[in-house]
């Protein structure tokens, strides 16, 4: 479907996009296919995603590339080009990343034809460049969040030259549609409605690394889902960093609920998602949509971050304790068997024992399906970075323990309330523990694993929720689903 055979790859490249990307897939098509020769092997490649569902939106896009490119695709990091996709949200994500670098080395010393990339949020920040070039010399190509459709030209240029390249970008507008892309689960795909975020959450480094917010066009999200529709996809998930202001800066502005309204009349979708819903941006015409709506799951992510009002204040996360207690309350009482899931921070910079109580108490009071809990991390260059109070390991360790201990006992009563009724799961794979199970997910997000073989990845299933544990069921396939 994608990349032209016969594009003239010595005239002088394209100026516009995307055309001058599929000069360069063209150019890389002769380069692999002659060093595939050369080697007596398909040359290998892989990409890691480290990130979050954009994260992972965007390693499709660089598959899909390389896939077109000629390379074969693995898993194996022992590959001929391995890319890691970056993530620096928090540190240990970072450090990941340093630490398997060090590994990929020892690959490439063992095989010299070996070219190593990174890419992603990590290397919008200049002090992680810099010590790569200092401390990683043997990275080959390093680009950023806001170049990553020139990909196959900088890959092209790499490859080419032989000689590192580096080209990081400090932000854009543009958005560059319609190269290939090569998704994880044939059945299942994200979609990007926005990029970067405006928020500006005092912790947080995503709208430094992503920029700032910019919508697709409606049209052109409608177009890109008929496609996937057409291609086999039943499930979407709509992908920004606060996808309820989606639209609001367009020249024909369009709300959120509007978007998904528009979403659900494409045939063939049978369940729509989304990630993720910033508390302060809800509105009642998209509780409104998710009620009378027959695709669209019955799942919310709504990052609490904290329960404690002075907390979330300094945050700026521009919501009270109370006004996210009623919100919650409200979406439970409109759509009753939907599920809530959050993500919660413990040790922002001046936090004590009684904050970390009050968001203990919203766990308790919202009775969320699940909590992401984590450790505040400091990120360079935040205002949080630079307050003082910020809190010791110890303190830390204690509150998030006792949160953490909260959330599970909340969560498994929630997800329990289900057992015995027999719900609509979609198949997703086979059980990477136990062969003989297939793990679905109920359109409440929760996780479904029964006795089943691979014919019915793809396929929605009925499943009776048998035993519950904790997070996931143990169920059984019921019948086929034909809706
Ligand atoms: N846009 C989304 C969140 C994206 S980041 C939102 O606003 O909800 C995913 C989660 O990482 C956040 O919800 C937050 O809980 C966590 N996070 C972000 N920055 C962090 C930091 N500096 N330390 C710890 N956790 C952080
Ligand atoms: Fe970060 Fe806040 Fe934007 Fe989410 S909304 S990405 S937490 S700044
Ligand atoms: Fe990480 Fe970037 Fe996503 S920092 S969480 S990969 S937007």
């Amino acid at each position: 479907m994608y990349g032209n055979r016969n594009m003239a790859v010595n005239s002088e490249p394209p100026m516009e996009e995307p055309e001058r990307q599929y000069y360069y897939i063209a150019k890389l098509q002769r380069h692999i296919e002659k060093e595939s020769e050369k080697l007596g092997h398909i040359l290998t490649a892989s990409v890691i995603t480290f990130g979050c569902q954009m994260n992972a939106r965007d390693s499709e896009k660089l598959s899909g590339i390389l896939e077109c490119a000629g390379y074969r695709l693995t898993d194996s990091e022992e590959a001929d080009l391995v890319i890691y996709n970056t993530c620096t949200v928090r540190d240990n994500a970072n450090q990941r990343v340093y630490g398997r670098l060090g590994v990929l080395n020892g690959f490439k010393k063992k095989n010299p034809h070996m070219k190593i990339a990174l890419c992603g949020c990590m290397m919008q920040e200049e002090s992680a460049v810099e010590k790569i070039q200092k401390s990683y010399r043997f990275v080959d190509l390093i680009f950023g969040t806001h170049n990553i459709f020139k990909f196959a030209e900088l890959l092209c240029t790499m490859l080419e030259s032989n000689r590192p390249v580096i080209d990081i970008w400090e932000n854009t507008d543009q958005i560059v549609e319609d190269l290939p892309v090569e998704r994880k689960y044939p059945f299942k795909s994200g979609i990007n409605i926005m990029f970067g975020c405006n928020n500006f959450c005092s912790y947080c480094i995503v709208p430094y690394v992503r920029g700032r917010e910019r919508s697709r066009e409606p049209k052109d999200i409608l177009k890109e889902i008929e496609t996937l529709a057409a291609d086999g996809v039943i499930e979407i998930m709509l992908l920004g960093q606060n996808v309820n202001s989606y639209g609001k800066n367009l020249k024909n502005p369009i709300s959120f609920a509007g978007l998904l309204k528009e979403a659900e009349k494409i045939e063939g979708i049978k369940r729509i998602r989304f990630m993720t819903s910033h508390p302060k941006d809800l509105s009642d015409e998209l509780i409104q949509v998710m009620k009378e709506s027959k695709k669209i799951c019955r799942h919310l992510h709504l990052p609490l971050q904290s329960g404690s009002t002075r907390i979330l204040q300094a945050m700026n996360r521009r919501y009270t304790k109370e006004q996210y207690l009623a919100l919650a309350e409200k979406i439970r009482r409109e759509i009753p068997d939907i599920a809530i899931t959050t993500d919660i921070i413990v040790g922002f910079p001046g936090e004590t024992m009684a904050d970390v109580e009050e968001t203990i108490d919203v766990v308790k009071k919202v009775q969320f399906d699940n909590a992401f809990t984590f450790i505040y991390s400091k990120r360079t260059g935040t205002p949080a970075a630079s307050m003082p109070n910020q809190v010791p390991e110890d303190i830390v360790k204690e509150g998030f323990d006792k949160l953490l201990k909260t959330v599970q006992e909340t969560a498994k009563k929630r997800v329990s309330l289900l057992e015995g009724q027999v719900l609509p799961a979609l198949a997703e794979e086979v059980n990477t523990q136990d062969t003989s199970l297939i793990t679905g997910r109920l359109s409440n997000n929760t996780i479904v694993h029964f006795p089943g073989d691979k014919t019915l990845i793809g396929k929605i299933v009925d499943v009776r929720l048998a035993e519950c544990h904790g997070f996931y069921y143990l169920g059984e396939a019921v019948k086929m689903h034909d809706a």
